[in-house]
């Protein structure tokens, strides 16, 4: 098949486009490279078009030939839209909107988009099931909550084959580090590697379902075989929480390292605690096994060795 991966030169994407491949999919990326590196795709076959979601002639250039969209880019993080919630408004919902309406022009176009778990936001409840009232606590979440909105929307209006997962900390090879925005995976490891203290925001006992990239590209991979479609938003996780102290301490025993912590303010619009209601994921993608954190942080370790 003919895969068109948005944002496919980001982290998720490129390790999308690695699994797609190996698959015997064909791909073609669009993007803006304004958070991804041309370099991510390095050893894949992809064919990138540099360009944007927000321009729709680029976007009916890069689909026109797509069997199937994989919707990931956006102006991912929390805190980037605090500091521009207009500009994460227009990739991320906006942008959703150009995509879907790209794949409407031709109804038989299966589209899957990338939501996130930070739609629950201020719903104490754990897990999170994806029947839970969806509470936004920043400009990031609504602007997702937005998108699978329509996503969802153009499921049931259009007949669109459609699929929406929320993504829940996504980590691993090709994660962005050393930059003001980066997720708290890559700044652990890149600062344990570097001999520097670990930027805890908060007390560290804030927790998430760590999800290991290679699980989110299997899950993704299977749903574009099997053209997996869905009426219900689908969480990608399994369902493990762990706190940030506790990867700290898993840091340590991979680096054999003494780390060193410091602790700054918490981060406004995080979320305290997340974990995942596993039934769907499990119920529609029983084939595929979910990488532990262990060995996902191991793989990451090693992998951010060699960039540093
Ligand atoms: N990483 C996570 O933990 C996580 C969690 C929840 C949801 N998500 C979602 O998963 C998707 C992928 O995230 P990621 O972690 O790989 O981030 P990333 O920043 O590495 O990838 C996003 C990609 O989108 C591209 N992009 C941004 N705006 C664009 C535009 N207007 N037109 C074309 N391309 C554009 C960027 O250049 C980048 O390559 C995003 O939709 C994000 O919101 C990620």
């Amino acid at each position: 098949m003919q895969v068109l991966i948005t944002g496919g030169a980001g982290f998720i994407g490129a390790n999308l486009c690695q699994s797609l491949e190996l698959a015997g999919h064909s791909v073609t990326v669009l993007d803006n490279l304004s958070t991804g590196f041309e370099s991510n795709l390095d050893g894949t076959k992809a064919e990138l078009i540099v360009g944007s979601i927000l321009d729709t002639d680029s976007l009916a250039f890069a689909s026109a030939s797509a069997d199937a969209i994989v919707h990931l880019a956006a102006r991912p993080s929390v805190p980037r839209s605090i500091a521009d919630p207009v500009a994460s408004h227009l990739a991320n919902a906006t942008g959703t909107l150009n995509v879907l309406e790209a794949a409407r022009k031709d109804g038989s176009r299966h589209v899957i988009t990338a939501g996130s778990s930070s739609v629950y936001g201020a719903n104490p409840t754990l897990p999170k099931h994806s029947d839970l009232a969806t509470r936004p606590v920043s400009p990031y979440a609504a602007s997702k909550l937005a998108a699978e909105s329509y996503t969802l929307a153009y499921g049931h209006s259009y007949g669109l084959p459609t699929l929406s997962f929320r993504f829940f900390n996504v980590f691993g090879p090709l994660q962005a580090a050393g930059h003001a925005y980066a997720a708290v995976i890559p700044a652990f490891v890149d600062a344990a590697l570097r001999g520097e203290p670990l930027p805890v925001q908060g007390d560290g006992t804030q927790s998430r379902d760590f999800t290991y990239v290679d699980t989110v590209a299997a899950v993704i991979t299977d749903a574009i075989n099997r053209r997996v479609t869905s009426d219900d938003p689908i969480n990608l996780a399994y369902g493990s929480r762990t706190d940030l102290l506790g990867v700290i301490r898993m840091l340590k025993e991979l680096t054999g390292d003494d780390l060193r912590v410091e602790h700054g303010p918490p981060r406004a619009g995080d979320v305290p605690h997340s974990q995942a209601d596993d039934s769907q994921i499990r119920s529609l993608f029983g084939d595929v096994v979910p990488v532990p954190l262990e060995i996902g942080l191991k793989s990451t370790v090693d992998w951010m060795r060699t960039v540093i």
